[in-house]
């Protein structure tokens, strides 16, 4: 069974998950609520997650909504059905070709994966239309399929570029995702941006994680977006993105710090707990960060007192794990007004 720790997303909290409860453990203590505004993969929503309390979780990205929706959500499936649909799955062969393997064939994929990927997308998009599973089962199915296509891509773990030698052709496999809707009965999920979706909700904990520089994550997933949402657009150029206009982030761009702020103040909660990698001005433009230090302590401190909490960490960079020099902060406000 897939894990939702199981997926390469650049700059996914796996390996600080305990930091961040070692804070809440010394700052916070017991909690209700905790929102993670900008999920990703949903990693740090679905640790804090118990059968008692409630996790919001949000992202911009519909793929991400998608697999929020199939670890995270309270609604029902019927695991021996999806078993079977998987296996029946894993088991087909098809050479007809499709709207995927027309665009995708001999990038990301072999041939033979991108006709089946392709097949196996329109598969699920008949069984819903049909009836034959549910809007759960449709987001675990996706998510299974999208998990399974990140372990063949012939990539370094992003879809800005696939690799031109060493070619990968192991057969997709799909298998079932590791969840039960046990502990999920409040949660809530949502595909909205975070600057309008703070407005509508209240929480215990805030969690933050935006993105950090100008690199769009529409930018690195548009195949996974591309197949899940599946309405088969035009695709340009040699890596076959489509157009993300409407699902770029500002927080990649120049006033991502009035962004912050304004979510900041917004912010209807008792702590906000907010990761921003420190690379400051690397020299390498697209690293840098988008909202400075002094920015972030001035949005900050309007609603309480700050404290900065650090520990190394290994950042997942394009496809390899490596150890630099930077810190990975936690920004920590318990908020006064
Ligand atoms: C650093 S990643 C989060 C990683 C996540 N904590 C994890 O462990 O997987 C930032 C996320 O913010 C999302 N995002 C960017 N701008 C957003 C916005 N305005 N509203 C909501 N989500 C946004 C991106 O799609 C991306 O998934």
């Amino acid at each position: 069974m897939f894990k939702i720790s199981q997926r390469r997303y650049l700059g996914n909290k796996n390996s600080i998950l305990p930091f961040i409860e070692s804070i809440i453990q010394s700052e916070i203590g017991h909690f209700d609520s905790l929102c993670d505004i900008f999920s990703g993969t949903g990693t740090v929503g679905n640790y804090f997650n118990t059968k008692d309390n409630k996790i919001i979780l949000n992202d911009l990205l519909y793929h991400n909504f998608v697999s929020l929706n199939a670890f995270l959500n309270q609604d029902d499936f019927n695991k021996d059905a999806l078993l079977k649909i998987i296996n029946d799955f894993n088991k087909l062969s098809t050479e007809k070709e499709n709207y995927f393997s027309n665009h995708f064939a001999g990038t990301y994929f072999s041939k033979k994966n991108a006709i089946k990927i392709g097949f196996i997308r329109e598969e699920i998009r008949n069984l819903f239309i049909s009836g034959k599973i549910n809007l759960k089962e449709k987001f675990i199915l996706l998510t299974s399929l999208n998990y399974s296509i990140d372990r063949i891509a012939n990539t370094v773990g992003h879809y800005d570029a696939f690799i031109k030698k060493a070619f990968k052709d192991t057969a997709i496999e799909m298998k079932l995702i590791d969840t039960s809707i046990e502990k999920n009965a409040s949660n809530e999920i949502y595909n909205k941006d975070a600057n309008l979706l703070i407005r509508d909700i209240e929480c215990d904990i805030l969690y933050l994680d935006p993105p950090y520089n100008s690199r769009q994550y529409s930018d690195a997933y548009h195949l996974l977006e591309n197949l899940s949402l599946w309405q088969k657009p035009e695709v340009f150029g040699l890596a076959k993105k489509f157009d993300r206009s409407k699902i770029k982030s500002e927080y990649c761009k120049v006033n991502a710090s009035v962004l912050f702020d304004d979510l900041i103040q917004n912010a209807k909660c008792k702590y906000i707990l907010l990761s921003y990698n420190n690379m400051g001005n690397s020299g390498n433009g697209r690293s840098n960060a988008k909202i400075s230090d002094e920015q972030i302590m001035s949005s900050l401190s309007k609603r309480g007192k700050v404290k900065v909490f650090e520990q190394d960490y290994k950042e997942f960079n394009t496809g390899t794990e490596k150890r630099n020099h930077n810190k990975e902060r936690v920004f920590f406000v318990k908020l006064e007004q």
